[in-house]
C-alpha cells in the first residue's frame, strides 16, 4: 500500500470561522496584554515545543494528575458497561492520545472495528504525531483527527451515532469559572439524549502537593510556562526574551486554582512588529498565563447541571486525588 494512503486524515477547523465574535489568535493575545493584569490565554502554550514539554511534565514525579487519571482509566472500561458497536469517541484536548489508549486496549477487537475515534486538539502537530502511532497500535480503529478550538467550535464537531465525549487531564480546569459554565452549557446543547461524557477532574487537596506539581525541581514547568512567550513572538512578531522572566506558580485558595504567571525581572518595553504596538512591563509585573482550577465533590453535579447532564458515576484513583466523572444526557 502507498505510504500516503496510510496517513491518517486530519480535518482543520481552525482556519474556518467559528461564527460571531470570532477573533484571530493575534488579537486575542494583544487584547490580553493590554489589560491591567496582563494575560496570555493558556491555549497558546501548545505549539510543537509546548506539547512536547507538557508530555515531559506528565512524567515528572511531582505531577501526579496524569498518573492518577491513568490509574482510573486502566479499570474504567469494564465499569462503563458500554456496547462499543458504532461508538463515536470524541476526545477534546486529546494531546498525545495516551489516555484513550488505555480505554481502547480494553475494547474487544471484534467491537473495535465499529468504533470511530475523533481526537480534537488545537495543536494539529500533536494530533498528527499521536494518530500516526495510534493507527499502528489499533489498525482496525477508524480515526479522524480534528484541529479545532473546543471553546468556540463544539458545534462543528461530528454529529450522529452513539457519541461519547472524553475530556481528560482536568483540562476543563484551565478555563475560567465563566468559561467552564459556558463550555458545559455548550457541550450539553451539542449532546443528544443518551450521549455520554467522561470528564477528568483534579480534586482539591493539600496545598503543598498542588504547588509542588507546578514547581518541579527540574524546571520543566518553568520552561513550559516561558515557551508561551516564544509562541507569542511568532504570532505578534514581538521581541519578548523568555529568560528575562521568572516562573511563578501558586495556589489561590479563594479561587480554588493554581495560577501560573511570568514575572518580569526588570522593566522593559516590548515591540510588536505585526501592528507597531509597544507594551511596557514594569520590574516585578506579571503576565498571567494559566489557571488550573481544582474541584470539590460538591461541584461535580453543578457542572453537569449547566449542560443538562446527570452524573452516572464518579471513578476515583486510590488516593482520591483525581476523579473521572461519567455524565449522561
Ligand atoms: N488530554 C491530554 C492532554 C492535556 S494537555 C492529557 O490529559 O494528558 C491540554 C491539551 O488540550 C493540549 O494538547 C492542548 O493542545 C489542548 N488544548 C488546549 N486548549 C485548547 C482549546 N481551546 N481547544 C482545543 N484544544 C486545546
Ligand atoms: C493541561 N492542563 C490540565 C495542565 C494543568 O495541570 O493545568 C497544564 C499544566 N500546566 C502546568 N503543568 C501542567
Amino acid at each position: 500500500m502507498d505510504i500516503e494512503e496510510k496517513k491518517p486524515a486530519i480535518i482543520d477547523l481552525l482556519t474556518e470561522s467559528a461564527g460571531a465574535g470570532d477573533k484571530s489568535a493575534k488579537n486575542e493575545i494583544l487584547e490580553g496584554l493590554m489589560e491591567h493584569q496582563k494575560r496570555i490565554p493558556s491555549k497558546f502554550f501548545y505549539d510543537g515545543k509546548g506539547s512536547g514539554l507538557f508530555e515531559e511534565i506528565t512524567m515528572l514525579p511531582e505531577y501526579y494528575p496524569t498518573r492518577c487519571e491513568k490509574e482510573i482509566l486502566t479499570y474504567l472500561w469494564d465499569k462503563l458497561e458500554l456496547n462499543a458497536g458504532d461508538l463515536r469517541i470524541i476526545e477534546l484536548g486529546s494531546g498525545d492520545c495516551s489516555k484513550i489508549r488505555l480505554l481502547l486496549t480494553c475494547i474487544p477487537e471484534d467491537q473495535l472495528r465499529n468504533v470511530f475515534y475523533y481526537p480534537v486538539d488545537i495543536s494539529a502537530v500533536a494530533i498528527r504525531d499521536a494518530i500516526t502511532d495510534l493507527q499502528e497500535s489499533f489498525p482496525k480503529l477508524e480515526v479522524k483527527g480534528i484541529a479545532a478550538d473546543f471553546t468556540s467550535q463544539l458545534h462543528m464537531l461530528p454529529k450522529g451515532g452513539a457519541r461519547m465525549f472524553c475530556f481528560f487531564g482536568s483540562t476543563i480546569g484551565n478555563l475560567d469559572s465563566d468559561e467552564i459554565n459556558m463550555f458545559m452549557t455548550g457541550l450539553g446543547r451539542e449532546m443528544a439524549k443518551g450521549d455520554q461524557l467522561l470528564l477528568g477532574l483534579d480534586m482539591v487537596k493539600d496545598i503543598s502537593v498542588l504547588e509542588n506539581a507546578y514547581n518541579d525541581k527540574r524546571g520543566v514547568t518553568a520552561m513550559f510556562n516561558k515557551n508561551i512567550l516564544n509562541v507569542t513572538n511568532e504570532l505578534l512578531e514581538s521581541d519578548f526574551d523568555p529568560e528575562m522572566f521568572d516562573h511563578k506558580a501558586f495556589y489561590n485558595q479563594k479561587k480554588q486554582r493554581i495560577e501560573m504567571h511570568l514575572q518580569a525581572r526588570r522593566g522593559m518595553w516590548i515591540s510588536c512588529n505585526s501592528n507597531g504596538t509597544r507594551i511596557q512591563l514594569k520590574k516585578g509585573e506579571t503576565i498571567h498565563t494559566e489557571n488550573s482550577h481544582k474541584f470539590s465533590p460538591e461541584q461535580i453535579e453543578q457542572l453537569g447541571e449547566a449542560g443538562g447532564l446527570s452524573v452516572k458515576a464518579i471513578y476515583p484513583d486510590s488516593k482520591e486525588w483525581f476523579g473521572v466523572v461519567h455524565f449522561v444526557k
